[in-house]
């Protein structure tokens, strides 16, 4: 991740802490989309910066992360780079897509409706499985779409041959291990962060909406995309692609993981 989407990282987290919690049903987001993964899909609102916004705690969901311990709010990933990213991994129907942190499941749901990918979508939070559980069902996409209650850093990553990240640069890192147990020619695709030390195969950027409510940052609507979409605006969306077995950086070079 840049400097500047660090920086933008600690001014979204502090300013979202100094809040009070809204209601509980809620989250910050970084972006938006009209949710084709299904019915469960929802409206968000964007941070007032164009570089990447970036997932982080926040007032609205700080009740979710409270009960259950997550490393990362959800933050849905708009539809236009749910595209781009299984579109630059290369997704087959033969491939087995895993989603660390699957949030309402429309990565995996897009790989298994769009492509015919089999997909395993993990979250700890039971109000994302219970929204990705209504859109795989909503999607008629049951016989290839599994989702799971569990947290990202106990999956075994051996069966996946595409695993998809929308976390933290530093959850990214941490989860190498994991992510070296893939077979050799398994790709990883991650939105809007790099993991320092890995060497990209590519590096995208795809402008799609998101939504700025009056606060100027991002947060969760609840509902689903306004119709008017007066609030949405553009921002770029960063997308990272590496191959197994992963190309590690020098340590000269660990600051500037670039393609
Ligand atoms: C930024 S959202 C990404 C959602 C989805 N992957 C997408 O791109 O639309 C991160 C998700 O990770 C989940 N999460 C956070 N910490 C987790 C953990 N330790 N294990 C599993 N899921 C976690 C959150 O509940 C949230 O849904």
């Amino acid at each position: 991740m840049s400097t500047r989407a660090s920086l933008l990282l600690l001014l979204v987290v502090s300013a979202a802490c100094s809040r009070a919690a809204p209601p509980s049903d809620s989250a910050v987001s970084a972006s938006a989309s009209a949710p084709e993964a299904g019915a469960a899909g929802h409206a968000t609102a964007a941070s007032a910066s164009a570089a990447p916004s970036a997932p982080s705690a926040a007032p609205s969901d700080a009740g979710s992360d409270a009960r259950v311990g997550l490393d990362i709010i959800y933050v849905p990933t708009p539809q236009k780079v749910v595209d781009k990213m299984l579109e630059v991994a290369k997704v087959t129907k033969d491939d087995v897509v895993y989603d660390l942190g699957c949030g309402d499941g429309r990565i995996v749901v897009s790989a298994a409706k769009k492509i015919g990918a089999r997909g395993l979508g993990f979250d700890l939070d039971p109000q994302r499985v219970k929204e990705a559980n209504a859109n795989v069902e909503a999607a008629k996409v049951g016989a290839l779409v599994s989702i799971k209650q569990e947290n990202v850093f106990s999956v075994d990553l051996s069966p996946a041959t595409v695993v998809t990240l929308y976390l933290l640069p530093e959850i990214n890192v941490k989860l190498i291990p994991q992510l070296e147990k893939m077979r050799p020619g398994s790709r990883i695709v991650s939105h809007d962060f790099d993991m320092q030390g890995a060497i990209p195969d590519g590096h995208w950027t795809v402008t799609a909406p998101e939504f700025v409510n009056g606060e100027g940052y991002s947060a969760w609507k609840g509902a689903k995309v306004p119709e008017d979409k007066k609030n949405y605006r553009e921002r770029r969306h960063e997308i990272y692609l590496w191959t197994i077995p992963l190309k590690k950086a020098q340590p000269a070079d660990a600051g500037a993981a670039k393609p």
